[in-house]
Formats: structure tokens, C-alpha cells, sequence
């Protein structure tokens, strides 16, 4: 970790030196004092998708109509994600958006079990989100639970994987190892080439959630011989609320894969309208039915000031990010209650953090209602910090923690009830 001070003009001395910084200027900002740390859920509105938005509804539908499809519309799925998966390390013809993450998950994970049909496990872990765990089970079921679905880890709130657990559970009946790759509440990350790797040697396919990590850390799936992923665009790459998700079929397996659900869009000639299904050569053969197209052309127009900036630029400073505010934490937290939930080695860590704290409910409530700062509560004590590298100063994160500080040595937190609302 570089030598911090705990001064706010030193948070103002790293802000100097931010090659990013001028960045911040190219997403829509109405609140200057709001310290927004959930770019990791839902990444800020770029001014770049505003103006293409109302392009796409006053040009593209108001004027083109039906003709837009032949104008950029129907190819739009493998354009952008080719641009996707100039993010994550993929030759092109690998990339498709489509969906959402759910239902790619589900479509990859029925293929991948197909393939390997005389093995009967799937290996993830209790820290996956939960959402993962009820496709997989949702898979097995469709699959006349023949499956056995081995989740390591215990259910007590712990945050880091037990590595070696995780390999002695992968052996010769394993099917599919499946993790997120950057976990959901403490950002731990795990290293995509060694387990991948180490999957391989037992013959298991590995499928990668994204959707932590994508705009935020580099990733390399050809590289690392990734069999399957797939990945939000809403958090870190700015698509939008619900904005269609991504998935990636390395090219190795993309013949030999098949889609449980058989729609025109992934048929081979869908305008021949034949009678019977042949699945579209490659990767096309996951797209289902019509996409959202008002959706994913905002999103492809979001992708800009990522794809500008660069995965590395933008790693940097996330390790700079996450480093401070954990030195933060430690430094001016622990006397209040909190504990850094998330490694200290940036190595093994996303763009996220969470800070734990007995009463992170109603902490929470306090900074998003009196203090200006939106954070989230991730069940059961975790205050979840996400540092959009694209926006987030170090400025805004010396605050954050001071105004974390002064709902605690204020009490503001305490006013509010224990009951929980639908969306934390
Ligand atoms: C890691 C991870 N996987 C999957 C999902 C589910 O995504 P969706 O609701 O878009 O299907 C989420 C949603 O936040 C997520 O964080």
C-alpha cells in the first residue's frame, strides 16, 4: 500500500496527480456535494448516452422506423459486444449482449451441463451472488436434478473462499466450475488463470460472472483459456438501469454448444423463416428473440469514456481508490466499531470494499438520508463502498469517511427502525 496521510489536503494531492480526473466532467453530475459510492450496482448516466438516447428515439424510431434494423440495429448484439470484449480480453466473433446476466447465466450453464452430460457436479461458492446460486439450482432441476450443486464455504457471513477447499472440491465428475469472478459483498477477487487453469486439468468448463469486474479490473479470458462468461453492463460500464448483459463462448466450444432456448434470433437463416430450428454458426446461437434496442444502443454510446480512458488507467487508480479508503478505514474507523470486510492486498481485490459494522443497516440509512452519501447494505454488517474509477475523486472518499465518522459520533443512525426496506 503507497504511504497515506490521514489529511484531507493530501486527498487533495492525490486528486492533483489523477490522470483521470477530467473524466468526471463527462457524466451527468446535478448534486456536486452527493458522494455516490454505488457505482458498482448502478454506474452514473455518461452526457455521451443522453444525447445518443434522444438520438435513437427521435431519429432512429421516430424516423427510420422498421428500416432501422437493416441500419445498425439487428447486428448491434455482436457489435457491441465486440466492443465488450475489447474490455475483457477476446478476439472478436466471442462476444455477444443479450438478456440479462440471469438468463445468460441459465442459457450457458444448461449448454455447459449438456456438453459434459456423464459428469454430476457444480462447483461455486456460499459468497456467489445468491441469484447464481437459484439459476444453478433452478439448471439442475430442468436437468431432472441429476446434478449435484457443491457450494463451498459456510453460510455465516464470511467473505474470502477457502482456496484449497475450492480445488479439492473440483475432481473427474466435475462439469462446471462456475464463481464471480470480483464477489458481490467484499470485493475479493479471485484469480481467474489459476483456477481456471486448475479446472482444466480435471477436464470441468469454468464460467466466469463478470459482472463486479468488468470496467473495472482487466481481464484476459482468452488469455486464460476461459471457457464461458457473462456480465452486467449496468455497474461499472454505465449502461443504464437493466440495460442488456453480456455473454462470452470462447471459440473453441462454440460448435459444440447448444442453446436451451431456441429462438429466431440465434437461428441460422431467421428471414427463411423455416419451420425447424438450426442453430446460427458461433456465438449467435444464444440470442433468443428481439432485443431491447433503445437499451443496448444507450449502452454501447455509455461504453465511450471507458473504452477511452483504458482498462489499465483505469486499474490504477482503482487500486489507489480502494487502497486509501481501506487505510482510511483502518486508520479512523476501527474506534467506532467498523472492520475492513475485503483483503488488503489489492492483488486479490475489485474496485469495492465493505466496511463491517454490527449496525451497517441503519448507518446506511443515515449517510443516503442526512448525509449525502450513497453507499448500500449488503447482509448482515456490510457497509459496500464501490469507487467508480471514472468519477469517484479521492476527495469524495476523505468525506465519505468523515461523514461515516460523524453519523456515529452523532447517533444519527439511531432514530431509524431495524425493519428493513425492499431495495438496500
Ligand atoms: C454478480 C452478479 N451476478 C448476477 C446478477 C444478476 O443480474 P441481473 O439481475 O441483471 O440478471 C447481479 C446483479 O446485481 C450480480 O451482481
Amino acid at each position: 500500500m503507497a504511504p497515506f496521510s490521514p489529511s484531507r489536503s493530501f486527498a487533495l494531492e492525490l486528486d492533483s496527480q489523477d490522470e483521470l480526473a477530467s473524466f468526471r466532467e463527462q457524466f451527468v453530475i446535478t448534486d456536486p456535494d452527493l458522494l455516490y459510492m454505488d457505482g458498482n450496482s448502478l454506474g452514473r448516466l455518461p452526457k455521451v448516452a443522453v444525447e445518443r438516447a434522444r438520438q435513437i428515439v427521435e431519429s432512429e424510431w421516430g424516423d427510420d422506423l422498421i428500416r432501422g434494423w437493416n441500419k445498425g440495429w439487428w447486428d448491434a448484439p455482436r457489435r457491441v459486444g465486440d466492443k465488450i470484449g475489447g474490455l475483457i480480453g477476446t478476439a472478436a466473433g466471442q462476444v455477444i449482449v443479450s438478456d440479462m446476466t440471469s438468463v445468460n447465466l441459465y442459457k450457458l450453464t444448461m449448454a455447459a451441463l449438456s456438453l459434459q452430460s456423464g459428469r454430476k457436479r457444480i462447483i461455486t461458492d456460499t459468497m456467489n451472488f445468491p441469484s447464481d446460486l437459484y439459476i444453478l439450482q433452478g439448471a439442475v432441476q430442468s436437468l431432472g436434478n441429476r446434478h449435484e450443486i457443491v457450494r463451498i464455504g459456510s453460510q455465516d457471513g464470511e467473505l474470502t473462499p477457502d482456496l484449497a477447499a475450492l480445488e479439492s472440491a473440483i475432481n473427474e465428475d466435475t462439469a462446471l466450475v462456475t464463481l464471480s469472478h470480483v464477489l458481490f459483498k467484499s470485493g475479493y477477487l479471485y484469480d481467474m488463470r489459476a483456477i481456471t487453469e486448475f479446472a482444466h486439468r480435471k477436464s470441468a468448463l469454468v464460467l466466469w460472472d463478470l459482472s463486479h469486474s468488468v470496467g473495472a479490473v482487466p481481464i484476459s479470458l482468452d488469455e486464460c483459456n476461459a471457457d464461458l462468461a457473462i456480465g452486467c453492463t449496468y455497474k461499472y460500464l454505465n449502461g443504464g438501469p437493466g440495460a442488456p448483459a453480456f455473454l462470452y463462448v470462447n471459440k473453441a466450444l462454440q460448435e459444440k454448444l447448444t442453446s436451451p432456448i431456441w429462438g429466431w434470433w440465434g437461428q441460422n437463416r431467421p428471414f427463411d423463416f423455416g419451420l425447424d430450428y438450426v442453430p446460427a454458426p458461433g456465438v449467435d446461437r444464444f440470442l433468443v428473440g428481439t432485443q431491447p434496442m433503445l437499451s443496448l444502443l444507450t449502452m454501447e454510446a455509455a461504453l465511450e469514456p471507458t473504452l477511452n480512458a483504458g482498462m489499465d488507467a483505469i486499474r490504477a487508480k482503482s487500486i489507489l481508490l480502494t487502497d486509501y479508503a481501506s487505510y482510511l478505514t483502518e486508520e479512523r474507523l476501527p474506534p467506532l466499531g467498523f472492520s475492513l470486510g475485503s483483503p488488503r492486498d489489492s492483488a486479490r481485490r475489485g474496485s469495492h470494499i465493505s466496511i463491517r459494522h454490527t449496525d451497517a443497516y441503519r448507518i446506511n440509512r443515515a449517510l443516503i438520508e442526512e448525509m449525502n452519501v450513497i453507499p448500500d447494505f449488503r447482509a448482515p454488517d456490510n457497509l459496500r463502498l464501490g469507487f467508480a474509477p471514472l468519477y469517484i475523486s479521492f476527495a469524495d472518499i476523505w468525506d465519505m469517511a468523515d461523514r461515516i465518522r460523524r453519523v456515529i459520533l452523532e447517533k444519527r443512525h439511531e432514530k431509524y427502525p431495524q425493519e428493513r426496506a425492499t431495495v438496500t
